[in-house]
C-alpha cells in the first residue's frame, strides 16, 4: 500500500477562507427555478411558491451566494418582464435554451427566496441585448432607497426595503459564439467599462465581475482577459472564470485529476490579469470570480428541438456518479488552494440542472452524489485555508502526465483551533495511507474522519437510493499524538477533523 506523506503548520495560511466560495447558481434553465426552487403545488411550497425541502437541502448545502438569472438566459432576459403582478407579466421566447419563459419569478421573488434560504444574491445584467441604461434601472430598482421611479417602483411591488445587492455580473460569456449579443473583447471590455462607470455612480459600494473567458480551451482565451482588463482594469474588481469537467473517452484517470487542469486554469488567468496590472501600472488587484464550475458532460447535452417552446423541460438533468462526487472535491481542494486569488465562485447550477439537489416536479427531492463534498467543504472550512507540503506516488495520466495520487488542502481556524484537511485519492485502484503531521499544532485530537468511495466508480443515486453514496467514518487510522495515519480507499473523496487537545 503506497505511503503519502502531508506536513501541517499554522504559519502555511494562503489567505482566510472566502464564505463566497460556497455559492452556486441558480438560471431560468429547464427545471432549475421552475419546478426547483419554485413549486407552488408541492407539498412543502410556502405562500410564494419555494419548495421547504429545497431550502432545507440549500441550508445543509450551507451556500453562500447564489448566482442569478443566468447564465446564457440573461443575455436576452428583460428584466421588467418579472416584475409587478403576476397575470400582467408576459410570456416570452427564451432563445437561449429554446424554452418558453412564464416570469412567474422574477428579481422580487428571487430576492424573497434568498432571504428564506439565508444566501446572498449575485446579481447578473443583461449585455448581450442591452446596456447601461437597463443595468442601471436594475440597479436604481434592487438599491435604490426611494425618490426614483425604479425605486418607488420597487416599493409600490411590496418590497419598501432596498436589496442592497452587491455582487454584480456584467453580463454572462460574451466571448462565446453562442451568447445572444456575443461581442469582440473590445467591444464587450467598452460596454462594461460604461455599465461599471454608470452603476458606481448610483451606488459604489459594489463588487463588479466583468466576464472573463467562457472555458480556457477557447480561442481567444488570453487575449480576452487582457484586452477586456485594458478597458475595465479601474472600474471592475474581478474577472471570471467558467469551467466543465466530464470524463471523455472512458479516461477515467484524467477525468479524476481535473484539479490540475483547474489548477492550471487559474494560474494562467492569474498571469493574464497581472500583465495588465503591470503594463497598466496600477496597484489594485483584480481577483477572480469562478462563477461557473462543475461536473458537466457536455457532450451527452440532448439537442434542443427548433419546433418546439416548452415551458421548462427537462435540461442538463445529469445524473452524478462516485467519480464525479470526487472530481467535484477536486475542484474545491483547487479553488480553496486559490483562495488568495479566487475571491467568489458558483457551483453551476443548484437544482435539476447539472446539480446537487434534484427534485420531481410536485414530488420527491434527493441529493446527488456531489452533495456530499460541497456540503462538507462549506461546512468545516473555517478560518484560514493552509497550503499543505505534500509528499505522494504520481501515476501516469494520458492527459496531465503523471499526477499525484494525493490532492489536499487544509483550514485552520485560530479561534477555536479547529483544523480541517480536505484530501482525494486519485488512484483507481490503491489505497494510499497518508500520515498527516500535525506537530507545529502543538497537541491536537482526532475528532473525525469521513470517506465517500464505492467499489464502483460509476455508480449513481436516485431518490429511492440517494443514501447509498454518502460519506461513512472513516476508521483506518492510528494515532501517535502527533502524526495521524489515515487509509483512504481508492477513488475516495476524504475529510479529516482536529480540534485543540
Ligand atoms: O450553466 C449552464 C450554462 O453554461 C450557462 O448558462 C452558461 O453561462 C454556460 O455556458
Amino acid at each position: 500500500m503506497p505511503n503519502a506523506r502531508l506536513a501541517l503548520d499554522p504559519s502555511f495560511v494562503v489567505a482566510p477562507v472566502s464564505r463566497r466560495t460556497f455559492g452556486t447558481f441558480v438560471e431560468h434553465l429547464g427545471r432549475c427555478v421552475y419546478g426547483g426552487i419554485h413549486d407552488p403545488g408541492h407539498p412543502t411550497a410556502d405562500a410564494d411558491g419555494f419548495r421547504g425541502d429545497v431550502i432545507d437541502f440549500v441550508r445543509e448545502l450551507g451556500i453562500s451566494t447564489v448566482r442569478y438569472p443566468g447564465g446564457n438566459f440573461v443575455s436576452g432576459y428583460r428584466w421588467e418582464d418579472g416584475i409587478g403582478p403576476v397575470a400582467d407579466r408576459p410570456v416570452r421566447k427564451d432563445l437561449a435554451w429554446h424554452s418558453t419563459e412564464p416570469n412567474l419569478v422574477g428579481v422580487d421573488e428571487f430576492m424573497r427566496w434568498a432571504k428564506k434560504a439565508g444566501v446572498e444574491p449575485m446579481m447578473a445584467v443583461n449585455l448581450g441585448t442591452r446596456g447601461v441604461q437597463e443595468a442601471i434601472d436594475l440597479l436604481d430598482y434592487t438599491n435604490g432607497a426611494g425618490g426614483s421611479f425604479h425605486s418607488d417602483l420597487r416599493k409600490k411591488n411590496g418590497s419598501a426595503d432596498p436589496y442592497d445587492i452587491k455582487m454584480w455580473c456584467l453580463g454572462n460569456e460574451m466571448d462565446g459564439p453562442w451568447q445572444i449579443g456575443h461581442k469582440t473583447a473590445r467591444e464587450y471590455g467598452r460596454l462594461a467599462s460604461e455599465t461599471a462607470r454608470a452603476m458606481r455612480l448610483i451606488d459604489n459600494d459594489l463588487t463588479l465581475v466583468a466576464c472573463g473567458s467562457s472555458g480556457a480551451d477557447m480561442p481567444t482565451f488570453g487575449t480576452w482577459e487582457r484586452e477586456v482588463l485594458e478597458e475595465t482594469y479601474d472600474e471592475v474588481d474581478l474577472i471570471s472564470m467558467h469551467a466543465y469537467y466530464w470524463e471523455k473517452d472512458g479516461d477515467l484517470a484524467s477525468f479524476l485529476a481535473a484539479g490540475v487542469e483547474m489548477d492550471h486554469f487559474i494560474d494562467d488567468v492569474v498571469a493574464s490579469v497581472d500583465h495588465v496590472r503591470a503594463a497598466q501600472k496600477k496597484t489594485k488587484r483584480i481577483n477572480i470570480s469562478f462563477d461557473e464550475w462543475n461536473v458537466w458532460y457536455l457532450d451527452g447535452e440532448a439537442s434542443k428541438n427548433p419546433t418546439d417552446w416548452p415551458v421548462a423541460p427537462v435540461l442538463l438533468e445529469d445524473q452524478y456518479n462516485v467519480a464525479d462526487a470526487v472530481v467535484v472535491g477536486g475542484l474545491l481542494i483547487s479553488l480553496l488552494k486559490h483562495s488568495d486569488r479566487v475571491a467568489s465562485a458558483s457551483l453551476a447550477q443548484l437544482v435539476n440542472v447539472i446539480a446537487p439537489i434534484m427534485t420531481e416536479t410536485g414530488g420527491r427531492s434527493w441529493k446527488q452524489t456531489t452533495f456530499h463534498p460541497f456540503a462538507q467543504a462549506s461546512s468545516f472550512a473555517r478560518g484560514d485555508v493552509l497550503r499543505v507540503e505534500m509528499q505522494s506516488p504520481v501515476h501516469e495520466t494520458a492527459k496531465y502526465g503523471a499526477v499525484p495520487a494525493l490532492d489536499a488542502v487544509a483550514t485552520h481556524d485560530p479561534e477555536t483551533g479547529d483544523v480541517s484537511v480536505f484530501a482525494i485519492n486519485r488512484s483507481l485502484t490503491e489505497e494510499l495511507t497518508v500520515d498527516v503531521d500535525t506537530r507545529a499544532f502543538g497537541g491536537v485530537r482526532l475528532v473525525q474522519a469521513t470517506t465517500l468511495h464505492d467499489a464502483d466508480p460509476y455508480k449513481t443515486v436516485t431518490v429511492d437510493t440517494a443514501d447509498s453514496v454518502a460519506p461513512v467514518a472513516n476508521d483506518k487510522t492510528s494515532w501517535d499524538g502527533s502524526v495521524l495515519s489515515v487509509v483512504l480507499p481508492p477513488l475516495s473523496w476524504n475529510v479529516v477533523r482536529l480540534a485543540k487537545q
